[in-house]
């Protein structure tokens, strides 16, 4: 029998959606930094698309241990073509910032619904959300300071060229 309401079941599953399509997105851009030859970066976008279906397979997770159904809805196509590396982290630092919206409208409905094991679980993509933020506003940092300094854009490449995927369980917290 379920132990959570159909209401947070429902916003959970929208956020599995969400979680889906933010992999599907940073897949297209993995894809667009391919085609101008940016491995690296290409590298960095691909980790991401693992990092973010492991957020929606933990929230899959959960939502089944609770006994709650999954349901997953159709993923919006993403975009394709950005201007630059730099028009690419823009919309990556925008988009995250978005997510966290998400995950702090989930946690004030788990608090509404008096669902303090809901709200528990969502601590952690509270604090990975910071971490989030913080890595895509950093490049972006970054890449307004190399501008049009293609040098700078090399070294960047290799440095994003080095990013492992961790999975989540395996992360210290
Ligand atoms: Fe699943 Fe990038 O947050």
């Amino acid at each position: 029998m379920a132990s959570i309401s159909e209401k947070m079941v429902e916003a959970l599953n929208r956020q599995i959606n969400a979680e889906i399509y933010s992999a599907y997105l940073y897949l297209s851009m993995a894809a667009y930094f391919e085609s101008v030859g940016l491995k690296g970066f290409a590298n960095w976008m691909r980790v991401q698309w693992q990092e973010e279906l492991a957020h929606a397979m933990k929230i899959y997770d959960y939502v089944a241990e609770r006994g709650g159904r999954v349901r997953l809805y159709a993923i919006e196509e993403p975009p394709s073509e950005w201007n630059s590396p730099l028009d690419a982290f823009e919309h990556v630092y925008q988009h995250e910032v978005k997510v966290t919206g998400m995950i702090n409208e989930l946690a004030e409905l788990a608090i509404s619904e008096k669902d303090y094991a809901t709200y528990n679980m969502l601590q952690w993509f509270i604090a990975e959300q910071v971490e989030e933020e913080a890595s895509a506003s950093e490049i972006v940092e970054k890449l307004r300071l190399i501008g049009s300094d293609g040098r700078g854009l090399l070294m960047m490449d290799s440095e994003l060229g080095q990013r492992q995927f961790t999975p989540p369980q395996e992360e210290t917290k």
